[in-house]
């Protein structure tokens, strides 16, 4: 799609290296000198170009997510929820018809370590799809696991700050990271999945994905359900021990790209299949959670998980730069027939995508072949750093950059179906949801994990939490003992018998005097 317009430049020279200004470079070795020992000339025209373009070659990388693959595919509607034809639920256009495909391009990644950051660390994974459809791109921007650390858009900054390395020594640290989760203790369960081997997945390939916040779905009628989406691997689901996966990163940092990358290669697609989950709009009062508490999975046997279509991923990026980092997803960027719920997280991270990419990527990043929907657009905006769109083009009127008119400019599109017009009323206030139960959902992933899985979890939360604050420990086992009391008791034994000092190095997923960790949690058990 895209790669006519990115290498553009390259077209019409047939392989002779040019500068951007298209003059061909006859010697790319040497710089314009006075005598071939210097001193060199100011207006040396090829060189400066070439040497200025490297030192703005680097954007920002993204505040969270920075380390990614991506690739483009397809995906195919079966035209059916479950056994209802999907219309019944949703008008979106892209799950009408049975084998309908759409193209998406989907970038997977870690969330909390830089750019250049090996693979294999803890982390959840980030699983972002952008479908291109015709009526315009729909971003489906979740996460590997299911649910999330916090509930309120509010503590995100805060939240990411403690993860990320301390401001002075620029190391990161466990201690930080386990202080805001002993503060904040609706992040028990999302700690749970995340020092399990749930916390480390083998590759992309073989993790599943998760839109995690809770969106609508819209009918002709304007009737509206609750809705959560989740990807199922047809590649398997694998997760790695610690030392599996730093068995792994001592030999090869990019594995996760790397797989990706082979897999698509030698014609190995992966797929998954998209399944959602259904509730009738409303606060669900039988329940013991609030159906918008992205902290909480909503019960299977209750809500089962019904298939929508699969995805297929069948072509590697062309230009890493130009696709996979410049890519800008977005809550925000629903179709009709999509909607958003009241989820206070996801009307807080529908604000910052879009901000963050007019910062990242720049005013225009929508101008981009990569972001830009398949279907012509219409809009009044213009000017911005990199405008090359003229966005009104289908205008009868060029003259005509304004809405309403006499004169042939844009006008209004008609409205597809009813217009779904929740009722809402209340106080102004600034309150946390009721029915929190932080815990109850953290006993039950813990019970529901086999053996290896509890076993790796406590050994993982023991050493990373040996070297912490005594107050730290305690409110973390606390947490522990009141989600599962075997969970609590392997918990607090473990960190009473392992080393105090720790490893000097307290970064996530690192290890606090193995073997000893390793005894103190077989005593404890
Ligand atoms: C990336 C904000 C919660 C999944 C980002 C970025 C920001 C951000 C600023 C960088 C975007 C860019 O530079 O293009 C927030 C805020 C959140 C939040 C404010 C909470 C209030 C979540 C949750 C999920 C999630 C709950 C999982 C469902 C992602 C993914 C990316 C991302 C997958 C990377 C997208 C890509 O590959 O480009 N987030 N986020 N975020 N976020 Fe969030």
């Amino acid at each position: 799609m895209a790669h006519d317009k990115v290498n553009q430049g390259q077209k019409d020279t047939e392989g002779t290296l040019t500068n951007r200004q298209g003059h061909p470079i006859t010697n790319n070795q040497n710089i314009r000198t006075v005598s071939n020992r210097g001193p060199a000339t100011l207006e040396n025209y090829d060189f400066i170009e070439k040497i200025s373009h490297f030192d703005r070659e680097r954007v920002p990388e993204r505040v969270v997510h920075a380390r990614g693959a991506g690739a483009h595919g397809y995906f195919e509607s079966y035209g059916t929820v479950g056994k209802d034809p999907v219309s019944k639920y949703t008008r979106a256009k892209l799950f009408q018809e049975k084998g309908k495909r759409t193209p998406v391009f989907v970038r997977f990644s870690s969330v909390i370590h830089g750019g250049h950051s090996p693979e294999t660390l803890r982390d959840p994974r980030g699983f972002a799809v952008k479908f291109y459809t015709e009526d315009g791109n729909w971003d489906l921007v979740g996460n590997n696991l299911k649910i999330f650390f916090i509930r309120d858009a509010m503590k995100f900054p805060d939240m990411v700050h403690a993860f990320k390395p301390d401001p002075v020594t620029n190391i990161q640290d466990n201690e930080r990271f386990f202080d805001f989760c002993a503060n904040s203790p609706e992040t028990f369960h999302m700690v749970t999945f995340v020092y399990s081997p749930w916390g480390i997945p083998a590759n992309y390939r073989m993790m599943q994905g998760s839109g995690v916040n809770t969106y609508k779905w819209v009918n002709q009628k304007g009737e509206a359900v609750l809705v959560k989406y989740h990807w199922e691997p047809k590649q398997g689901i694998k997760n790695l021990t610690q030392k599996e996966a730093e068995e792994i990163q001592a030999k090869n940092f990019n594995h996760a790209t790397q797989d990706l990358y082979e897999a698509i290669d030698n014609g190995d697609y992966p797929e998954w299949e998209l399944l959602v989950q259904i509730m009738n709009d409303g606060e669900h009062p039988e329940l013991d959670f609030d159906p918008l508490d992205d902290t909480k999975l909503w019960p299977e046997e209750q809500f089962p998980w019904l298939p929508v279509g699969k995805m297929v991923l069948n072509k590697n990026p062309e230009d890493y730069f130009a696709e996979v980092e410049q890519v800008a997803f977005g809550t925000g960027v629903l179709v009709d027939g999509l909607d958003f719920s009241d989820d206070k997280m996801l009307q807080g991270r529908t604000f910052s995508y879009s901000d963050t990419q007019r910062y990242r990527v720049g005013a225009n990043y929508l101008q981009l072949p990569i972001n830009a929907p398949k279907k012509d657009v219409a809009t009044n905006q213009s000017g911005g750093q990199m405008q090359y769109v003229v966005d009104n083009a289908p205008s009868q009127n060029p003259h005509i950059n304004y809405e309403p008119s006499f004169l042939g400019g844009l006008t209004e599109a008609n409205q597809s179906g009813q217009e779904h017009t929740p009722r809402v009323e209340g106080n102004l206030v600034r309150q946390s949801i009721d029915r929190q139960n932080n815990t109850k959902q953290a006993g039950e992933t813990y019970r529901q994990f086999e053996d290896w899985e509890k076993d790796e979890l406590i050994s993982n939360l023991v050493s990373a939490l040996a070297p912490s604050d005594r107050r730290i420990q305690e409110a973390m086992i606390a947490l522990a003992e009141e989600a599962d009391e075997e969970y609590g008791h392997r918990l607090r034994e473990g960190i009473k018998r392992a080393p105090k000092g720790g490893s000097s190095q307290k970064s996530l997923g690192s290890r606090a005097g193995e073997q000893a960790v390793q005894d103190a949690i077989k005593k404890g058990h």
